[in-house]
């Protein structure tokens, strides 16, 4: 056997960055977690002066600093020997407000993480493991790493994609917002549509406390309840619109899932069904984004599914063809993509 020693090199290369990207995510998680990141965007300083600042060990800061500068993350003046954010870095590292803040998502790599040995399991006995069953980094880093793009995409561009729905929001409208989690969703809807009445179910208890408290927070409890119910049971009929995110896929019966968004919804209503960016063709998918799902696909979504009736384990690449096979199946007449973004695919279906 030949081995040409440059692929060779290069694979090692592409290992080395992975590898450095795998221990990454545990950074993160720990510079988030003691405000490590906002303390260095709001100054540049030594390790000695940010122990200080955050009450944290200088040896184990340092050690920390030197990992960040070496991944890119933080930024190192050697002259002063003080460390700091760029604009950029501070953008998506220390602003929790800004459209691509990203520790929620290394958040979630870490706790879904820690399941690997059951899905090593699971993949010999075909076992699923519900939403429920994983780490709760896993419930925290999802709602942290999703609810950015939803607040920079879901009011302006994907509800104004959809025929009719935000003027109907606007005069008021019942709104389902179903395997909502930890609600910031419905909030963000609640919040830019006071005159709408919001209701959120997901199958998950923990999630729903997390999203009634936050609703409290946000000021909106009057107009949003959250309340435990399974996708093809939740109560109300005759909702103006129904909305899913991110989570039809991860549904063992994602087809009587529909069948019971087409009950609950009025004839003239639409359901609006945000899924991750994916093509048809696996060939297709086989890029960044696309090995992130895939991997998350693993951990989470097919166990997911697997765990419940039907199993039917569309997984988070599912594409556009195979969902718009589930959704009319189910009794929907009209769907389309309405928008999209790199991560996210919006699907409308109608009556
Ligand atoms: C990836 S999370 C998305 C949560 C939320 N929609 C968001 O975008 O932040 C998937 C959610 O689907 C919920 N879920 C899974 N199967 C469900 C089912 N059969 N009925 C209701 N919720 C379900 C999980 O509990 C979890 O909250």
């Amino acid at each position: 056997m030949a081995i040409d020693m440059d692929k060779l090199n290069a694979f090692i290369g592409q290992f080395v960055g992975d590898l450095g990207a795998a221990v990454h995510a545990g950074m993160v998680v720990i510079g988030e977690r003691l405000g490590l990141y906002k303390a260095l965007a709001a100054h540049p300083m030594t390790s000695t002066e940010l122990a200080a600042k955050t009450r944290t060990d200088e040896r184990y800061l340092r050690e920390w600093l030197a990992s960040q500068a070496a991944g890119g993350y933080i930024t190192y003046d050697e002259k002063t020997n003080k460390f700091s954010l760029t604009e950029e870095q501070a953008f998506a590292m220390a602003n929790e407000d800004s459209p691509a803040y990203l520790p929620g998502a290394f958040q979630l790599a870490l706790g879904s993480l820690a399941a690997v040995p059951r899905i090593a399991d699971s993949f010999r006995t075909g076992a699923g493991m519900g939403w429920h069953e994983h780490d709760d980094g896993v419930f925290h880093g999802c709602e942290k790493f999703f609810r950015p793009g939803y607040a920079a995409n879901l009011v302006s561009s994907w509800i104004s994609a959809l025929h009719d729905v935000k003027s109907k929001l606007e005069a008021g409208a019942r709104v389902a917002d179903v395997g909502c989690g930890k609600g910031a969703s419905t909030v963000l809807m609640a919040k830019a549509f006071p005159n709408s009445r919001f209701f959120g179910f997901d199958y998950h208890d923990k999630s729903i406390e997390a999203a009634q408290a936050a609703a409290k927070k946000e000021g909106v409890a009057d107009g949003v309840k959250f309340e435990v119910a399974k996708a093809k049971e939740y109560p109300g009929k005759d909702y103006d619109f129904v909305a899913v995110f991110d989570c039809l896929h991860d549904m063992g019966d994602p087809v009587g899932a529909a069948a019971h968004v087409r009950s609950s919804l009025r004839d003239d209503g639409t359901w609006m069904i945000v899924e991750p960016f994916a093509n048809d063709a696996l060939k297709d998918n086989l890029n960044p984004v696309g090995r992130v799902y895939y991997s998350f696909s693993t951990l989470l979504c097919t166990p997911c599914s697997r765990s419940q009736e039907v199993g039917l384990c569309l997984g988070a690449q599912s594409g556009e063809a195979r969902m718009r096979e589930v959704i009319t199946s189910a009794g929907f007449r009209r769907f389309r993509r309405a928008t999209e973004t790199p991560f996210n695919i919006v699907y409308e279906a109608r009556p």
